[in-house]
């Protein structure tokens, strides 16, 4: 039997198997609403059709001046629920979980106006210079977190996922490339995890299910943190109660990733996490094949695999992975005649 094709409970939540669509931000809230549009409800129920275990819904705003991108996903306010309850509902039809990735862009925000950050520091010489926090502002954004969390409970989410990765604004408070604070909030590691730690604390008081963070295991940069950083860190996230930690890495200052990132270039970060600090990790980045991913598995490398881009140019994905280990898997009722020939 596959270990990409057995199922596995993470904080409570029981998934068919271990397949999970990677968190891919769409741009497509036309109306710059931050409301679930057609597009994300024929783009995610078609990927529980394809026999995905879990999806994760897209990076998606906890608040207004945090969005990446005007047409971002958005779950700053209650009138935000219902189209989310729909996405959740249509994915559970099709007999997956869903999990939905909370998001401040910090200073990577594209919105008018001011933007904020730990530090006033540009991401690079093009872009604008955000405004340093006051303590009042970063109590604001810790709880717009935690109101979010409540919207997604509401919603019926399984998995919820802090963004503190790709350099927004978690992870610039976590980095000393972006935080250079002098108060509580910077200064050592355990000052920078600082706001990270009342995130997941004010969150823990609203949201009971599966918590998942997906962090940046390495700034690629000699004064950034690096994957021993990022062990402490984990042991930080273990100890307050995360079930699972999605290792990504990068996009904190340019450049952002290796020079040529061959297959599964991050998949050491995913290994050396789980079997050091001892929590599930998932592993992500140019995972293709269904053998890939089953090797990482047996290799006890992480507990989840994360596709991405195989996963946007192909639906039906695990079918063609569950061909390649030869596992029959079950298919959507309605192509029951047809899905195994
Ligand atoms: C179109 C697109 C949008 C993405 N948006 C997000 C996002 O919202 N949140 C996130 O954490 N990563 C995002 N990513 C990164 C993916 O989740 C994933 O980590 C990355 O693509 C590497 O996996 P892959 O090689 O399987 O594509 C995005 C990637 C793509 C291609």
């Amino acid at each position: 039997m596959s270990i990409l094709f057995s199922p596995i409970t993470i904080g409570g939540v029981s998934l068919k198997n271990r397949i999970v669509m990677s968190p891919m931000g769409m741009n497509a809230c036309k109306a710059e609403d931050g409301k679930v549009t057609n597009w994300h409800k024929i783009h995610y129920p078609s990927r529980a059709v394809g026999q995905v275990g879990l999806i994760m819904v897209e990076a998606t705003a906890v608040s207004l001046d945090g969005r990446t991108d005007p047409d971002d996903l958005g779950i700053w306010e209650d009138a935000h629920i219902s189209g989310l309850k729909e996405l959740v509902t249509m994915v559970h039809e099709q007999g997956a979980k869903i999990g939905i990735q909370l998001c401040h862009g910090g200073r990577k925000s594209k919105v008018p106006g001011k933007i904020l950050a730990p530090s006033a520091i540009p991401y690079n010489e093009n872009s604008i210079v955000p405004e340093a926090m006051t303590e009042e502002q970063i109590r604001e954004v810790i709880v717009s977190f935690k109101e979010s969390a409540r919207r997604a409970k509401q919603a019926g989410f399984d998995v919820l996922e802090i963004h503190a990765a790709h350099g927004y604004l978690i992870n610039q408070f976590l980095s000393p490339l972006s935080n250079k604070r002098d108060d509580k909030y910077g200064g050592n590691l355990e000052k920078r995890y600082q706001f990270l730690k009342e995130v997941i604390h004010e969150i823990k008081n609203v949201w009971d299910s599966a918590l998942f963070v997906r962090i940046s295991a390495t700034d690629y940069h000699p004064d950034g943190c690096s994957i021993n950083d990022y062990m402490i860190y984990g042991k930080m996230m273990k100890e307050q109660g995360v079930h699972l930690i999605d290792c990504s890495s990068g996009w904190v200052v340019p450049p952002n990733f290796p020079e040529s990132p061959g297959p599964g270039y991050q998949v050491p970060f995913a290994s050396q996490i789980k079997n050091e600090v001892q929590v599930p990790t998932a592993a992500v980045g140019i995972i293709k094949t269904g053998l890939q991913a089953e090797e990482i598995l047996a290799h006890g490398h992480s507990d989840l695999i994360f596709i991405g881009q195989e996963l946007l140019r192909d639906p039906y994905w695990p079918k063609r992975a569950a061909q390649e280990l030869h596992v029959s898997i079950d298919a959507p009722p309605s192509y029951e005649y047809i899905w195994n020939k």
